[in-house]
């Protein structure tokens, strides 16, 4: 009878104990190891049959935190590239220039100026090198002066900011940024030069 006490209890041992081979990471023996790893398709795992996979985006629809009509980042290569290859969707009408108008007036004007010249109202020693748009040779980032600065460039600057210039994107839309980006490329940026 002991006899057989001893053994069991032996046997319980080396199974109990079989569980700590393999270092801490290894889970040890899995005695039913279909209970852990499902044979199906997990939701967010590779799909290998279709090869399709629920962390991406199906086509033509717009990933939450993207703008559907601008994905740059707020680095200088974003707005290096976003310069180079951004092209403004809202088309040249009397409304949406007269939007642009009204939104820069709200949005703009108080620092860059009615006319652009960046002698707005808001006199404070932190604004006081707000630039003219219509400035034509002070270089900026990318290389140009305010006056030919892309949609993009102005788009970007729009969105995520410069320096002492916040960030617009929490208060204008971007349909809306659009909006005074063509009315900034039509009205200002060479107004009063040649
Ligand atoms: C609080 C004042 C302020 C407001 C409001 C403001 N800006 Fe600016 N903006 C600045 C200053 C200051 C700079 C220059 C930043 C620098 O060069 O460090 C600047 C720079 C810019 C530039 C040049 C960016 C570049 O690429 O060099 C653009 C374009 C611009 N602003 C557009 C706008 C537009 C459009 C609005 C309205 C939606 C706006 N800003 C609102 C202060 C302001």
């Amino acid at each position: 009878m002991n006899n057989v006490i001893l053994k069991i209890g032996l046997l319980a041992g080396v199974i109990f104990l079989s569980a700590c081979t393999g270092g801490d990471s290894s889970p040890g023996y899995e005695f039913m190891p279909n209970m852990y790893r499902s044979a199906s398709l997990e939701t967010y795992g590779e799909n290998t049959i279709t090869g399709m996979n629920a962390l991406q985006p199906v086509e033509g629809t717009v990933a939450r935190g993207h703008l559907s009509t601008f994905n740059y980042d707020e680095t200088l290569e974003g707005y290096l590239s976003a310069g180079e290859n951004a092209v403004n969707p809202i088309k040249n009408t009397p409304e949406n220039m007269a939007d642009g108008k009204a939104l820069y007036g709200m949005f703009c004007e108080h620092c860059h100026g009615k006319t652009g010249a960046g002698d707005g109202t808001v006199m404070h020693a932190l604004y006081s090198a707000v630039p003219h748009y219509n400035d034509n040779k002070l270089l900026r980032r990318c290389n140009l002066p305010m006056c030919d600065l892309k949609a993009g460039h102005i788009f970007h600057a729009i969105t995520f900011g410069l320096n002492s210039m916040g960030p617009h994107a929490s208060q204008i839309n971007e349909e809306e940024r659009w909006k005074i980006t063509l009315y900034i490329q039509e009205e200002l940026q060479h107004y009063g030069l040649e």
